[in-house]
C-alpha cells in the first residue's frame, strides 16, 4: 500500500476498509480512482495516519477479494445485496421521508429537501436498476459464457462501453444525491428533538448511504473493469 494506490483498488480486495474511508469522509465509490495521496489532500488527513488505520483495520471473516470473482459471481452477489435491497427499501424510506417532511418540515425546511432529494435519487435508482437487469448484465454475461460482444436483445455490437459508460454516468448522479443527503441530515445524526420516526428515518438513510455506496464500487471499480478486460480478450480471439 503506497500513495499512489487507488481508494478503489484497496476496497476492492478487502471490502472492510470501506469503513476506514468512510471515518475519513474519504469517498471510495465514485471516487475510487483516486490515489491514496490525492484522496488525503482533499480530506485533509496524513497519508501516514490513513495507511496506519487501513492496515490496523481488522480483516473480515466475509471480506472478499472480489478482483477474483467471476462476472456471474459479481452480479449474483450485486442482485442479492443490492438490487433486492433497493427494491426492499425504497419505498420504505419514502414512507419515512415523507412523514418526518409533512409532520416537521413547517419548523425544518431542510426535511422537505431530503424528502426531494430522496426522491430525485429513487427515480433515477429505478430504472437504472432495470436497464441493468435487462441490458447490461445480460450482455456481460453472455461476454464472459461465450467471448462474445453482443448487447442483449440487440445482438453483436463493436463494444460494450455505451451501456458501461451510461452506467457510471448514472452512478455519479446518484453519488452526488447521497452527498446532498449526508449533508442536509447532518451526516445522518438527528438533533436532539428528533422523534423516533425522524431517527429511524436518518437509520434507514445511513443504510442507503452505504450500501449503495458499496454498490456503486463493487459495479465501477470491479465489474466494469472485468467487462473491458474481457472485451479486449474477445476482440483479439
Ligand atoms: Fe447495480
Ligand atoms: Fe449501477
Amino acid at each position: 500500500m503506497h500513495a499512489d494506490t487507488t481508494v478503489g483498488s484497496l476496497v476492492a480486495t478487502h471490502p472492510s476498509r470501506s469503513k476506514v474511508f468512510e471515518r475519513f469522509g474519504i469517498d471510495y465509490c465514485c471516487g475510487g480512482h483516486d490515489s491514496l495521496a490525492n484522496a488525503c489532500k482533499k480530506a485533509s488527513v496524513s497519508l501516514e495516519q490513513l495507511i496506519h488505520e487501513l492496515e490496523a483495520q481488522p480483516l473480515q471473516a466475509d471480506d472478499r477479494d472480489w478482483t477474483k470473482a467471476s462476472v456471474k459471481e459479481l452480479i449474483e452477489h450485486i442482485l442479492i445485496t443490492h438490487h433486492d435491497w433497493l427494491k426492499e427499501n425504497l419505498a420504505r424510506i419514502d414512507a419515512l421521508c415523507e412523514k418526518v417532511a409533512r409532520v416537521h418540515g413547517d419548523s425544518d425546511k431542510s426535511l422537505q429537501e431530503v424528502l426531494r432529494v430522496f426522491r430525485a435519487l429513487r427515480d433515477d435508482m429505478e430504472p437504472h436498476l432495470q436497464k441493468e437487469e435487462v441490458i447490461l448484465f445480460p450482455s456481460a454475461l453472455h461476454l464472459e459464457e461465450h467471448g462474445e460482444i453482443a448487447l442483449a436483445c440487440h445482438g453483436p455490437v463493436p463494444t460494450l462501453e455505451g451501456p458501461v459508460g451510461a452506467m457510471e454516468h448514472e452512478h455519479r448522479v446518484v453519488g452526488g444525491y447521497l452527498e446532498d443527503l449526508k449533508d442536509l441530515s447532518n451526516g445522518f445524526v438527528p438533533p436532539p428533538q428528533a422523534c423516533n420516526t425522524w431517527k429511524a428515518c436518518w437509520d434507514a438513510l445511513r443504510e442507503l448511504d452505504g450500501n449503495t455506496r458499496a454498490h456503486i464500487h463493487l459495479e465501477n471499480e470491479v465489474l466494469h473493469p472485468l467487462i473491458r478486460r474481457l472485451e479486449q480478450q474477445a476482440a483479439q480471439a
